[in-house]
């Protein structure tokens, strides 16, 4: 089986469904940030204070590319479409599944959340940054799940009949 990539705006869930899927069908889970917290040896929050954005996305890419390899199922940051590259990348790969939520929802779980550096800012500007990665995601993804008004495995078992 092929890679499974899940994106989508920070707070969707991609890092608990991408477990759920996990085990569904028995290909191994790599988030993203987790693994470059882990490669870095310090929060993506240190990462983004002491190298800014850019750096960040760098590390981005280089995992990305890498994960890309594998059969894995991968879950990405929120950001990961920011790149033209990332996209490139994301629409060579063959299942790209964006998971999408109303902002109201996804601000309700973000607010003040310390470990997630574009979260410090204020709501309309975090607003603007949804609205602007909405044709991004498009632009990546092979399939979209609305996981709007349902649970986790409500959403895993819609991303199980698309595959
Ligand atoms: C980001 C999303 C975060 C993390 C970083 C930047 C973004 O991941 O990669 O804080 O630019 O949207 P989550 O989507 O898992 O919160």
């Amino acid at each position: 089986m092929e890679s499974i990539v899940l994106i989508g705006f920070m707070g969707v869930g991609k890092t608990t469904i991408g477990h759920i899927l996990s085990e569904k069908v028995g290909l191994h889970v790599v988030d993203m940030d987790e693994y470059i917290v882990e490669q870095e040896g310090m929060p993506v929050r240190e990462i983004f204070e002491r190298f800014g954005e850019g750096h960040f996305r760098d590390l981005e890419t280089g995992v990305l590319s890498k994960l890309l390899k594998e059969a894995c199922i991968i879950t990405t940051g929120g950001g990961i479409v920011e790149r033209k590259e990332n996209r490139k990348l994301l629409g060579e790969s063959g299942c790209v599944i964006h998971l999408s939520a109303p902002f109201e929802s996804l601000w309700e779980r973000l607010e003040g959340d310390p470990d997630r550096p574009l979260a410090q800012n204020p709501r309309h500007e975090v607003e603007s940054l949804f609205s602007r990665r909405i044709p991004l995601y498009e632009e990546a993804r092979t399939h979209e799940v609305d996981t709007g008004g349902k649970d986790e495995e409500a959403v895993t078992r819609e991303i199980l009949s698309l595959l």
